[in-house]
């Protein structure tokens, strides 16, 4: 009888283990680095860590023995150039409807509708991420409806709907392959998609009037929002009394970037007062 119970309660606890997927809390410190060095990486003091997919499993597993949790990054709605599966995307008919309109950071708009075309490509990166011990995704790369080389070039360009139902395929992808996601950027659509995302991550929020506050709801539901601003638009000292006007009172997570190329650890303060929460470094 006993032993019967122990073997219940040892099946329920892996289950359990199984099925629990890692989310992040409000309140958790974090930093965005997807083109930082490794060895300035290990430099992080922050417990959530954003990284490129591409990044080596062998180092992801190090920065979980060292505490942290990793979120990994692609491009969900464009294919950029130095992918691994760039030539499958290429050569796929119809899945990117204008070889011209390359980004200023080298990628191609993909027609996210073509969901058939589409699902075994992204479902393989998903699955790359999670065979690397990611603990969660960052799909980037949502709003095509935002950016004139959709709007204006595309004969049939994606709208904000497209790009909902797009959002909403993405994670419910993920979730069952056992994953978390954040929702990146999109504040147009962010208020329809807090039940579907476990957080989200949001940049540069506080350059138009309350964009920062479409995400209000996340962390209503105990899903933390992280932002990131940059010193490309203005320095931290210039910019730091309207991000704070913008972000305060939500129980985001807020971060800054010298630069948006994310070569160099960022820094957190606090959403509310400014305050530099710490320098980035251990
Ligand atoms: C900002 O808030 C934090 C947390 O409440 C506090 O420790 C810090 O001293 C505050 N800074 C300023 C400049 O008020």
């Amino acid at each position: 009888m006993k032993l019967k119970l122990l073997v219940l309660i040892t099946l329920f606890i892996l289950v359990n283990q199984v099925k629990s997927i890692w989310t992040p809390t409000p309140g958790i410190s974090w930093n965005y680095l997807l083109n930082v060095k490794e060895s300035e990486i290990l430099k992080a003091k922050e417990k959530v860590l954003t990284v490129d997919v591409n990044t080596r499993k062998e180092f992801i597993n190090t920065l979980h023995k060292n505490g942290k949790k990793v979120i990994c990054y692609f491009s969900g709605g464009t294919i950029e150039k130095h992918r691994d599966d760039f030539d499958q995307y290429w050569n796929t008919p119809g899945l990117i409807p204008d070889k011209d309109g390359e980004t200023r950071f080298s990628e191609y708009w993909i027609d996210y509708r073509k969901k058939d075309l589409l699902a075994p490509l992204i479902k393989n990166r998903m699955k790359v991420a999670i065979e690397k011990n990611c603990d969660a995704l960052e799909v980037d790369c949502l709003g095509a409806y935002n950016h004139d080389i959709v709007t204006k070039r595309w004969k049939d360009p994606l709208t904000k709907e497209d790009a909902y139902v797009f959002a909403k395929w993405l994670s419910a992808m993920a979730h069952q392959l056992g994953i978390s996601i954040g929702l990146k950027n999109v504040a147009g659509i962010a208020p329809r998609l807090v039940n579907d995302f476990d957080f989200a991550i949001v940049e540069s929020c506080s350059m138009s009037k309350n964009v920062c506050a479409k995400y209000e709801d996340f962390p209503k539901q105990g899903k933390v929002v992280f932002t990131i601003h940059y010193g490309d638009y203005g320095s931290f000292n210039e910019q730091v009394k309207t991000m704070v006007e913008e972000q305060k009172g939500f129980g985001y997570t807020c971060t800054f970037n010298i630069k948006d190329d994310l070569k160099q650890l960022g820094y957190g303060y606090n959403c509310d007062n400014g305050s530099k929460t710490n320098l980035g470094k251990k």
